[in-house]
């Protein structure tokens, strides 16, 4: 069960007989279990942002401790950043157990508005191409997800698409690529290659589980079911399934190429982002920090063009001229040294500092505590920060006098000016 859109689980909902897990997240209500995981809500005592945290048991998944190869797939996970997926904040373990801190999407499952009334075919292609932007950006990657479902996709609180468990399937699926839990759950998601254990790709097998969702989405029910299982598979091996009457024929015949049940000739990622149907309004909304090819020694070629080509999708136009209520600069420190160095900076100067979020904190100041600047600190890449400086001008009080004038040239050493050397201001 997950909270409904706009539900706040936050510190206040904890049951008084919280755990703590490492001294660093507080356990809270359990939001859904399966065959292997439970997720919970949880609260990040640093940050003061929810988490989920999703807690494997190890002896019914891995039975001889993490192999390299599992190691090798979380340290993928943990380098996924994009819009449409829930981000893995860190992975702990015990003896007995691995804890995955995940972002928190506080709107809840997709499955449970779909449950209650299809969508549109204009809906349905919103989120469906929100959910091709987030596969397609794994698989560019090497990571396949392997066990899509709409149980597995998620709303923040605009109702944006987060895809869960991506990569996690690492742990599900023995080394030779069997599942491991073939037998758990439902088959209504899984490719005909898998079921005729022929062996198989993954990328094939993700967009034939997308075809699914997609037939979910716009038409309220599975396009393969049967109570009985056997009857069921055999159903998928066929691609067998019957449109419902509402269904365009631009959709049907999407769809055939989705749930084409031959691997070699279903639709590849390229083709769907290319398909008449699914180009609909569609603008592919890449992660400020989708860049990990740049890599330290590659900065100092880099100059102004290469960072707004390489950040399409997060606004960097406050790099390069004056803004008026607020300025950007880039920096290769981590998020914490930054953050560190500003309130450090801001101590000095007396403000009062308040943490809002991770990486973002405001400072309050001003004779009549009437001025008000925000520091937040985004990655854009794995070596590269954008730090954006915004403040609110008072009568009186200067903010833009308090930055530039006091704080910043405090910073030496901290900006970074891609067209020049760095800077000490
Ligand atoms: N249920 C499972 N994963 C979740 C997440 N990351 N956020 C909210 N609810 C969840």
């Amino acid at each position: 069960m997950s909270p409904a859109l706009g539900d706040y689980v936050g510190e206040e909902r904890l049951t008084p007989v919280e755990k703590t897990l490492f001294g660093k997240y507080k356990l809270g209500k359990l939001l859904g279990y399966g065959a292997f995981a439970k997720v919970y809500h949880g609260w990040d005592m640093e940050s003061k942002q929810s988490v989920a945290i999703k807690a494997i048991n190890k002896h019914k998944t891995v039975t001889r401790g993490l192999t390299g190869h599992i190691k090798r797939e979380i340290a993928a996970m943990r380098r996924l950043r994009h819009h449409n997926i829930v981000r893995l904040q860190e992975v702990l373990a015990n003896q007995k157990k691995i804890y995955f801190v995940l972002e928190f999407a506080k709107g809840g499952e997709l499955y449970s508005k779909v449950s209650k009334h299809r969508f549109s075919e204009d809906l349905s292609r919103r989120y469906f191409q929100q959910l091709i932007s987030a596969v397609r950006y794994c698989h560019s990657r090497g990571v396949y997800h392997r066990d899509l479902k709409l149980e597995n996709l998620l709303l923040d609180e605009n109702w944006t698409l987060k895809v869960t468990d991506f990569g996690l399937s690492a742990l599900t699926y023995t080394q030779d690529n069997r599942l491991f839990h073939t037998m758990c759950g439902t088959p209504a998601y899984v490719a005909p290659e898998i079921l005729a254990k022929k062996g198989y790709d993954g990328a094939k097998v993700d967009i034939w589980s997308c075809g699914i969702i997609l037939f979910v989405l716009n038409a309220g029910y599975l396009p393969f079911n049967d109570s009985n299982v056997i009857v069921m598979y055999r159903k998928i091996c066929k691609g067998e399934y019957h449109v419902p009457r509402w269904m365009s024929s631009e959709l049907k015949r999407f769809l055939s190429r989705l749930l084409d049940t031959n691997p070699q000739t279903r639709i590849t990622i390229d083709e769907i982002i290319n398909d008449p149907w699914f180009t609909i309004g569609y603008k592919d909304t890449k992660s400020c920090s989708d860049h990990f090819e740049i890599k330290d020694g590659d900065l100092k070629s880099l100059n102004a063009f290469d960072l707004i080509s390489f950040s399409s999708g997060c606004n960097l136009s406050g790099l390069f001229g004056d803004n008026e209520g607020g300025e950007m600069f880039l920096s290769t420190a981590s998020p914490e040294e930054i953050v560190g160095r500003v309130v450090g900076a801001a101590e000095e100067e007396r403000l009062t500092v308040v943490v809002k979020k991770k990486w973002c904190v405001r400072f309050d100041g001003g004779q009549f505590r009437n001025f008000t600047l925000t520091v937040e600190v985004k990655r854009l890449t794995v070596d590269i920060m954008v730090v954006e400086v915004r403040w609110r001008e008072c009568e009186g009080e200067s903010s833009t006098e308090m930055w530039k004038g006091r704080l910043r040239p405090r910073l030496s050493g901290l900006i970074y000016r891609p067209d020049g050397p760095v800077a000490g201001e």
